[in-house]
C-alpha cells in the first residue's frame, strides 16, 4: 500500500498534508460537535477514539472506499453493518493499517486513533497493531498450548518473566470469559478448544497486550448460537476497558451489542447514529430499506 496522494485529476485541489491535514480534521470534528442539537445525535457528545476524515481507499483502480467521514466514540461498541462488498472489512482494516498489507491499496485521508495520526510516518505500525488489535471471523489460534496463544504477544514486546506472563495469561483469560473452562489444561493444544473457546482465546491472545481498541470482523458468523451469545456478553463487559468496532451481518447482534451502528453502502458511509435511533428512526431511505430486508 501507499499513502502517496492521487493523480492530479483525482486530487482535491487543496489536499492538505500531514499536520495541516490534522488540524483541519480536528476542526471539522469540533465544529460537528458544537453545531449538533443537544438530543441530536449522541455519538456527538461523546468523546471520540477513531476518527476519519475524508477517507477515500482504491484497490488498483477501483475506489472501495469514497469519502468517509465518521467518529467512533471511546469505550463504546460501534457496529459496521452493510450488504456483502460494501467495504466494512475495508474500513476496519483501515484502523490497523493492515490494508498496508495489499500491494495496489492506496489510501487518501486522515485517520486518528486516540488523536494520533496513524499514517504519521513517525509513527510505528507495530505498536499501532498492539494498540488496535484485531479478531478475525475464522479462530485462528497458533498451533500452540493456550497458554503460549496468550503469552506470544507480550513475549515479543520483550517480557519473558515465568510470573509476570503466568499473571497475564490468567487475566487475559478472565477477561474474554474462558478462564474457568480451560485454568486445568493451560498446556493442551489451543487447537482442542471448541470453535466459541477458541474465539475467546483469539480474544485472550488480543486483549494481552493491552490494545485500546478491538476490531472484530464477523467474530461470530462461525459459530453456534450458544457461543455466540457467550461473545455477544463478552463485548458488553469488555466495553468498560476498550473500544470496540464489529463488523456483522446480523442486525439483532448490532441491535444487542452495540451503542453506535455505521450503515454503509458500495463504498460509501450512508447513516451512522446510535443503534437504537438507527434500527427505529433511520433518516436515510436506503439505511429503512437494509434495515427492513428489502434489499441486501
Ligand atoms: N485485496 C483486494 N483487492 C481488490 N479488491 C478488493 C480487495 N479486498 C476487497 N476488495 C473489494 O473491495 C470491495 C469491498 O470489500 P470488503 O471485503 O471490504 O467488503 P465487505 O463489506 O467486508 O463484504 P463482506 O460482507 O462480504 O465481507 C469489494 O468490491 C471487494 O471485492
Ligand atoms: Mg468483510
Amino acid at each position: 500500500m501507499s499513502t502517496s496522494p492521487l493523480p492530479e485529476t483525482e486530487r482535491p485541489s487543496a489536499e492538505p498534508a500531514g499536520a495541516s491535514r490534522l488540524e483541519e480534521a480536528r476542526a471539522a470534528n469540533a465544529k460537528r460537535r458544537e453545531m449538533a442539537q443537544p438530543d441530536e445525535d449522541p455519538a456527538l457528545k461523546e468523546e471520540p477514539m477513531v476518527e476519519v476524515e475524508n477517507l477515500k481507499l482504491f484497490y488498483g483502480q477501483k475506489q472501495a472506499l469514497m469519502d468517509i467521514n465518521i467518529a467512533m466514540p471511546r469505550k463504546r461498541v460501534t457496529a459496521l453493518i452493510g450488504p456483502s462488498g460494501c467495504g466494512k472489512s475495508t474500513l476496519l482494516r483501515c484502523f490497523n493499517r493492515m490494508n498496508d498489507l495489499i500491494d495496489a491499496c492506496r489510501v487518501v485521508g486522515a485517520i486518528k486513533i486516540g488523536g494520533r495520526d496513524i499514517h504519521d510516518p513517525r509513527l510505528d505500525v507495530t505498536e499501532l497493531r498492539k494498540n488496535v488489535g484485531m479478531v478475525f471471523q475464522k479462530p485462528n489460534p497458533f498451533p500452540k498450548s493456550i497458554f503460549e496463544n496468550i503469552a506470544y504477544g507480550p513475549r515479543i514486546q520483550g517480557n519473558n518473566d515465568k510470573a509476570k506472563l503466568t499473571e497475564i495469561v490468567e487475566t487475559s483469560l478472565r477477561r474474554s470469559a474462558l478462564w474457568d473452562e480451560v485454568k486445568d489444561r493451560l498446556h493442551d493444544s489451543a487447537l482442542g478448544l471448541s470453535g466459541g473457546q477458541q474465539q475467546r482465546l483469539c480474544i485472550a491472545r488480543a486483549v494481552a497486550v493491552e490494545p485500546e481498541v478491538l476490531l472484530m470482523d464477523e467474530p461470530c458468523s462461525a459459530l453456534d448460537p450458544i457461543s455466540t451469545g457467550r461473545i455477544e456478553d463478552l463485548m458488553v463487559d469488555l466495553k468498560d476497558r476498550y473500544t470496540i468496532v464489529i463488523v456483522t451481518h446480523n442486525m439483532q447482534q448490532a441491535s444487542r451489542v452495540s451503542d453506535y451502528t455505521a450503515f454503509m453502502l458500495l463504498g460509501e458511509l450512508i447513516e451512522f447514529r446510535d443503534t437504537t435511533t438507527l434500527f427505529s428512526r433511520p433518516t436515510d431511505k436506503r439505511t429503512e430499506d437494509y434495515i427492513t430486508g428489502r434489499f441486501g
